[in-house]
């Protein structure tokens, strides 16, 4: 794709936030046009969740298969109860308690799709994933438009997931109409995905909200260890699948050792330029030319909310060879390193 639209940025004070601003970023997407947006997890690319030719051109302008289903936001439950289906009373009773709970927030319920969605959104599905996002422009800017916004992270298909304007601007200045700018994401990992149409319910792709928390309020257990389309991965065999990757190779290391075992690696790389990604309490103890601090192991928000940051820094760094320790034992571990193992492509060295 050419780069030749007029991308406009809106740079927003969450205290303080410009109408006008609000108003022209929802006339892009009424529009047709494309927006990049802040969400509490990561920026959205959104267009008109109602209109195949808008969902068309997210798919081309994030190089991202078509048949890999967009996510829904809506504003507030008229606009929920538009977006799905009512044919399936059963599903329909849990997202409402599920809403009712978490609702504005990082959770994406998938339901039987209501006839307003058409399929290209839904990469073909019958099926659609829908959520309400907490931060203010985000809802204002969907409740503006008065129509559901389809927005996948705002990434080129492949890279880390954007939790910075920068990051979309580095992906898709000149390519989208809009871009506001709200500062860093606060939860900084995408939206907990649940789907509501098998039984019991599953969990398709961790994040903030977790299992427990969803089990309290639905009061029964759900699974964990699905897949979203996405995640199903490549379709032709011996394809190599990596995602939110960074150029560098990068490897995760575990186990009592994995200290020496990262500074030793470091050095047989010495010729390379090599990057450690470790816990704040760890950053003086390699030996690395680049340390990467993703913050405090006692904070797993932190790590969370930098995560994706750090994976982009690797590249602006030039780094070749990186290190990560396993972050699976702080709060919030489990989702991080979901990320993370794709981002290595699967290069974990359980060193003990
Ligand atoms: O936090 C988030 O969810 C962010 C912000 C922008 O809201 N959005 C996001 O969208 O992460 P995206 O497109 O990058 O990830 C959506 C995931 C994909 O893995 C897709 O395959 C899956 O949701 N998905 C969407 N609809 C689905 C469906 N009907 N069935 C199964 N998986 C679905
Ligand atoms: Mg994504």
């Amino acid at each position: 794709m050419s780069n030749s639209i007029a991308t406009r940025i809106f740079v927003i004070d969450e205290d303080n936030i410009d109408e006008s601003y609000i108003r022209e970023a929802a006339s892009i997407i009424k529009e047709g046009g494309l927006l990049a947006f802040p969400t509490e997890t990561v920026y959205g690319l959104g267009g008109d969740a109602t209109d195949a030719t808008a969902a068309a051109r997210i798919y081309a302008a994030k190089g991202r298969p078509s048949d890999n289903p967009l996510i829904v936001h809506v504003s507030d439950m008229d606009m929920f109860y538009k977006v799905v289906s009512k044919r399936d009373e059963e599903s329909l009773a849990l997202a409402e308690k599920l809403a009712g709970a978490f609702w504005p927030g990082p959770l994406t319920l998938i339901l039987e799709k209501g006839d307003l969605i058409p399929g290209q959104t839904t990469g073909g599905l019958d099926t659609v994933a829908v959520r309400m996002p907490s931060r203010r422009a985000a809802r204002l800017i969907i409740e503006k438009a008065g129509i559901p916004v389809a927005a996948p992270s705002a990434n080129i298909s492949g890279r880390p997931s954007p939790t910075r304007a920068a990051h979309v601007i580095e992906d898709f200045y000149g390519r989208i109409e809009g871009i506001v700018d709200d500062g860093p994401s606060p939860i900084g990992l995408e939206s907990t995905i649940i789907d509501l149409t098998v039984s019991p319910p599953a969990i398709l792709r961790k994040g903030f909200i977790e299992k427990q928390d969803i089990e309290k309020v639905l009061g029964m257990p759900v699974t964990e260890g699905g897949n979203t389309v996405e995640n199903k991965g490549p379709k032709a065999p011996g394809m190599k699948y990596r995602h939110y990757a960074p150029k560098a190779s990068l490897t995760i290391v575990s186990g009592i050792r994995m200290t020496s075992a990262i500074n030793e690696m470091v050095r047989k790389n010495k010729d390379k330029k090599t990057g450690v990604i470790c816990v704040s309490e760890n950053a003086d103890l390699y030996a690395s030319e680049k340390i990467y601090d993703v913050g405090s192991r006692d904070r797993g928000e932190e790590i969370m909310a930098n995560i994706y940051a750090v994976l982009r820094s690797l590249d602006e760094d030039n780094i070749e060879v990186a290190f990560s320790e396993d972050f699976s034992e702080v709060s919030h571990g489990d989702a991080v390193m979901e990320r993370l193992i794709k981002a290595a492509g699967g290069k974990i060295l359980r060193d003990n």
